[in-house]
């Protein structure tokens, strides 16, 4: 593709000097532009990033500049350390003679079309005295208005350069105030939202963990100017870096008001020896902007997400059941057949099981053991995988399997067989966390294995077709045995690349296979790992008021055909809570719909109610799975309800869902304004999901303009803590 693309490039480099004596770089988008100039001395200036111009209104450099920089401390495009610029800087190098500074010059620029809708501007820059290039890419996907930053360094000279720092991005705004949205959470608590105006000084975002890395933090931010993040007005930027090991992310407001955007890998005990000849790549920061808020941000990830970076992002994802919270370590093939018979009988379409399977010397009956010894246990399973697997396909149903092969419990064959491949500190204990020690996958040996894994694991059943991919822990004692005494900084990048390298081998060998991002819940969720998935989980917490926070987070970026979206129990295992079926239904209905249960326990009304439901999630999946996505109401909002709608591209239907979280008291009532619809057609309303005749809308069955539903609304009876509703709108 590359080398195809090379040969249609449409060669922009020029001699800048002999045409002109300064000169505008331009990127643009069907709705977004940004602009760099080139001044005389060689030096790139970041002009512009917002709403598209016209290409001849794109040169800046002549107009009036904030005085207080002059000439030594206007903002450059990307700002080395030991040049003009103090801000934090997105590049540090440490030079073979143990120079500290590096000055970047302009060297050329290119543009190469890919396609008719993407193409990659190519800025080169050269330092002014060491052979070291770096290149910034700017990949364009027009309709989607994303714009993909990453750079690449290069060193030309005889002797090893020493990278301190290295940021995939950097731009620089300058509005009267910021406002950061960006994330945290926890274990069953992922992704909740926080908000933020900036203050004068550097505010960082960033984990050290190296797995597990969006379990707190999140790589994934918004930036809203001149006020809080609205859903349909005002000024947005959004990043999200495509990057599962450790990254930083900068907000730095200067003396001038002006905000500098970094984000990258985080450099924090990352050094990265380059040799001559080398090079190296950062990840990809994914850009997008809005000037009419933070709806068409999400829109215009999941539209990118969908098409560029998701596995099978055009394919409606099948129902699942997946056997965890209903059978934890406890089972036998007696367990398994009878939940996937029921799962027939209820219309769902995968079952995926989890952990537990594996390990004979150490059998895996709890977290303790066994992590490492891919082969079934003759125990539980005496007729294998295959004999479930060939089960569930029998009965109607595709068939998946749990794994976590970056993994290794101490009780285990691997652990004994290879101490070389563990993650340790030289001879200092390991910790263990969740009982589990880590393969070093910045060793090629161990790289082998994972992908050696992942083909066992396949080769037991020609029936497996979908692969639930686990990590459950982050690091602690960093060290590997493979990485020379030198090299040990090389750690965090390396391991990371290792797995990226794994994935890419497992990609090419299964193009077709289903496989889930799972890390403890949402701890893995970036661009960077769920581009090799089909889905994630976002987070072991299954109540569905959890999840409406949490999935609210998840989807301001990821879509909603990626988003894992379980039924589970009542109580809910992870929090206690009481919620009846329906709200659990109609929450997970809004993302990939799957159960996380011991379907047997479902009886009675109950049985009938979800067997329907999951037939009506059949019929509105396109949508939810590929429509545009309106949020109505935030979780966030005071007043304890929640909505948002799905639109399909061509606006003729649309499902709506709404939540009440709280109690509402009599004088309290449920009014919104729908989003997305044409306000010319017309759409006839149909509650779905209702449970014994009780309907919560009043106008079941009737008509409505689409104006009448974006101006006036809709009103719906849901007073009490946990009603719901779903309406199916479809034009006539
Ligand atoms: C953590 C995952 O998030 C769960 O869904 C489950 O797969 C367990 N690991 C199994 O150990």
């Amino acid at each position: 593709m590359r080398l195809f693309s090379i040969l249609i490039f449409l060669f922009a480099a020029t001699n800048l000097f002999a045409e002109q004596q300064e000169k505008a770089i331009q990127i643009h988008t069907d709705k977004l532009s940004m602009v760099f100039s080139v001044r005389e001395d060689g030096k790139v200036y970041f002009q512009y990033f917002g709403d598209k111009i016209s290409s001849d209104l794109a040169v800046f450099s002549e107009r009036q500049k904030n005085p207080y920089y002059g000439e030594s401390a206007e903002p450059e495009l990307l700002v080395a350390y030991g040049g003009r610029n103090a801000f934090e800087p997105a590049l540090r190098l440490v030079h073979s003679d143990g120079a500290l500074t590096t000055d970047l010059i302009y060297v050329s620029d290119v543009n190469v079309i890919v396609d008719d809708n993407v193409n990659e501007t190519i800025i080169r820059f050269k330092d002014k005295i060491y052979p070291v290039f770096v290149d910034i890419h700017f990949k364009v996907y027009q309709k989607e208005n994303i714009i993909c930053e990453h750079i690449v360094i290069q060193n030309e000279g005889e002797n090893e350069v020493v990278i301190e720092k290295m940021a995939s991005s950097s731009f620089t705004i300058h509005s009267s105030s910021y406002y950061l949205t960006h994330f945290s959470g926890a274990w069953a608590a992922e992704m909740q939202r926080y908000e933020e105006k900036l203050t004068p000084g550097i505010k960082n975002i960033e984990t050290k963990k190296g797995i597990r890395t969006t379990q707190s933090e999140s790589p994934s931010f918004l930036l809203s100017l001149n006020g809080t993040a609205n859903e349909n007005y005002g000024e947005v930027y959004a990043g999200s870096l495509a990057w599962s090991g450790n990254y930083q992310l900068s907000f730095e407001l200067d003396e001038c008001g002006v905000l500098h955007v970094l984000g990258g890998m985080n450099p924090f005990a990352s050094a990265w020896h380059l040799a001559k000849g080398e090079s190296i790549s950062t990840p990809e920061m994914v850009l997008t902007y809005s000037s009419e808020g933070i709806g068409q941000i999400s829109r215009n990830y999941h539209d990118w997400c969908r098409k560029y970076s998701l596995q099978h992002g055009d394919q409606i994802r099948p129902i699942v059941l997946n056997s965890w919270e209903g059978a934890y370590f406890s089972f036998n093939e007696e367990t398994i057949t009878g939940m996937i018979d029921n799962a027939s009988e209820m219309g769902i379409e995968m079952f995926v099981l989890d952990d537990g399977w594996f390990g004979n010397k150490y059998p895996r009956n709890s977290d303790k053991a066994g992590l490492g010894d891919w082969q079934p246990n003759v125990t539980k399973l005496p007729r294998g995988i295959n004999y479930l697997a060939k089960y569930a396909v029998d009965k109607g149903l595709k068939f998946g399997i749990w794994i976590e092969p970056e993994m290794v419990n101490p009780d285990s064959e691997l652990a004994k067989k290879h101490p070389e491949w563990i993650v340790k500190s030289g001879d200092r204990e390991i910790l263990k966390i969740r009982n589990q020690w880590m393969l070093d996958l910045s060793n090629p040996e161990v790289q082998d294995f994972v992908v050696e894994t992942f083909d066992n694991v396949m080769a037991l059943s020609p029936y497996i077709s979908y692969v639930k991919w686990d990590a459950n822990r982050h690091v602690t004692g960093v060290g590997s045995d493979y990485l020379s005494p030198d090299r040990q900084s090389h750690f965090w990048i390396a391991y990371i690349k290792g797995l990226y390298s794994a994935y890419d081998r497992i990609r090419a060998k299964y193009p077709e296979t289903t496989i889930q991002l799972c890390s403890s819940g949402g701890g893995r969720l970036d661009f960077g790992a769920l581009s090799y998935h089909d889905e994630f989980w976002p987070s072991d917490n299954t109540n569905p008021l959890n999840r409406i926070f949490i999935q609210y987070g998840t989807n301001l970026f990821f879509p909603a055909i990626a988003t894992a979206s379980h039924v589970s129990t009542s109580p809910n295992h992870q929090t206690g809570m009481v919620t009846p079926l329906k709200f659990r239904f109609d929450v997970a209905m809004s993302g990939r719909l799957g159960m996380e249960l011991q379907p047997k326990d479902i009886t009675g009304n109950d049985r009938v109610f979800a067997t329907k439901a999951i037939e009506t999630y059949k019929t509105i999946r396109p949508l939810v799975q590929f429509g545009d996505l309106y949020r109505l109401i935030s979780p966030y909002q005071e007043g304890g309800w929640t909505s948002l709608m799905y639109v399909n591209k061509q606006k003729s239907q649309a499902v709506f869902f709404a939540y009440s979280t709280e109690f509402h008291e009599r004088t309290k009532f449920f009014e919104c304004r729908l989003n997305g619809l044409d306000p010319s057609k017309r759409y006839k309303i149909t509650e779905l999901n209702v449970v014994g005749g009780r309907k919560y809308f009043w106008g079941d069955n009737k008509t409505f303009s689409g104006e009448e539903l974006m101006r006036k609304g809709v009103e719906l009876d849901i007073r009490s803590c946990y009603d719901s509703a779903v309406l199916l709108l479809t034009e006539i």
